[in-house]
């Protein structure tokens, strides 16, 4: 993200922490320094306002089924609001049992991601919202049909209506996509353990976890991980035993892109596996341990990946309270 080294409370943190007379304070406040509570909302682009009208459209859109040709397959199939808005399998599983080449992310958070998908082909959500609708993997469905078919329910063109009251025939793959994107933006993980030591709680984030922190910043895992999301938004060459995916290659054609993937957010990874472009690593002291090796070459040891992997179970914040919606 842009915005790395926004001062933060950190003087109230340190202040806090002197009062609570914990250990080394100025030492661990220079470590907070790397990291950023995550905000309540992402940044609101100016041509897509948030309003309730339009959050509640879109929320109806992502559990939707029949916007797919099987009719039974919706956004919420593989970002399942009890698998951390995920699907735990290893790649995503969409129309006729079809299995696509890559592990669905979280949608948790994608509204802090500066791009979409895991070779950022989509450069903000409303970009993206269209795309698994017609994937033949995914949701293998036209645009036009789709369309088709939300006109035939008396509530969607109340819901439209009133989501986008300027526009005569608000039914459209825009509104579509505009609903989705701000519903999407709406599903943020705020207050997670490490946002409330950041804050100045330090008791927020246990001993093993401020020293995984420690680790992650001297490690260097920071240089990509960072910002209010922990990801850089950019693409980084990384090679999976087995895989063939040429990954950011595959959008720019460039060579220096070959294999490249964009860094994921570790928001909330503890409850996101499996891990990486194609889920083939189900554990995360595994997965840890082949960031360290890959992108860093190093080894940890069993203590480091313990309190690298207790750090990354302080990044889970508290899940959207988000009430399915009666569909039409
Ligand atoms: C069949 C499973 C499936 C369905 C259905 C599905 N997705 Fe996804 N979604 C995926 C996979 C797999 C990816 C990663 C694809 C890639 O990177 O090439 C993804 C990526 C995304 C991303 C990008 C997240 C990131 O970190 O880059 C968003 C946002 C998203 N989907 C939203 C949606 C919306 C909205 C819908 C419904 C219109 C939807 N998805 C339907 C499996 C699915
Ligand atoms: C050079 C940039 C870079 C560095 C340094 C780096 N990462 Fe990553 N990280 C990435 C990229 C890129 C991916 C996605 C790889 C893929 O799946 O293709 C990733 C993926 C991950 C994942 C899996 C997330 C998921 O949802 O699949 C975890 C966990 C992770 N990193 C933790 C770490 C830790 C801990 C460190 C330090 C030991 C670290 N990373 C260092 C760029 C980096």
């Amino acid at each position: 993200m842009k915005n790395k080294n926004v001062p933060r409370l950190c003087v109230s943190a340190l202040a806090f922490a002197l009062a609570a007379g914990a250990a080394p304070a100025d030492e661990i406040a220079e470590y907070m320094d790397f990291f950023e509570p995550l905000p309540y909302l992402p940044p609101i682009p100016a041509d897509n306002t948030m309003t309730p009208e339009k959050i509640e459209l879109g929320k109806m859109l992502f559990f939707e089924p029949r916007i797919s040709a099987s009719g039974v397959i919706s956004c919420a199939t593989c970002h399942n609001p009890a698998l951390g808005w995920a699907d735990r399998i290893p790649r995503a599983v969409g129309h006729g049992g079809q299995v696509g080449e890559r592990n669905t992310p979280t949608v948790l958070n994608s509204g802090f991601l500066e791009s979409q998908f895991w070779d950022g082909r989509e450069p903000d959500l409303e970009g993206q919202a269209l795309g698994p609708i017609q994937a033949d993997v995914e949701m293998n469905m036209t645009l036009a049909e789709a369309i088709e078919r939300l006109k035939e329910f008396d509530i969607y063109h109340e819901h439209f209506g009133a989501a986008f009251p300027d526009d005569p025939d608000p039914i459209n793959q825009d509104n579509v996509a505009h609903a989705i994107a701000t519903f999407e933006r709406t599903l943020n993980t705020p207050n997670s353990p490490l946002d409330r030591f950041l804050r100045g709680d330090m008791q927020a984030m246990s001993d093993s976890q401020v020293e995984g922190m420690k680790l992650f910043v001297d490690a260097g895992c920071v240089a990509c991980h960072n910002g209010p999301a922990l990801t850089d938004s950019n693409f980084h060459r990384f090679e999976l035993p087995g895989s063939t995916d040429e990954g950011r290659f595959v959008v720019t054609g460039d060579e220096m892109d070959m294999f490249a993937f964009r860094t994921p957010t570790l928001r909330n990874v503890a409850v996101t596996y499996p891990y990486f472009n194609n889920g083939s690593v189900a554990d995360l002291h595994d997965a840890v341990q082949l960031m360290g090796q890959q992108m860093l070459g190093q080894d940890f040891t069993d203590t480091e990946l313990d309190r690298l992997v207790d750090f990354m179970h302080a990044l889970t914040g508290e899940m959207p309270r988000v009430e399915i919606p009666a569909l039409p």
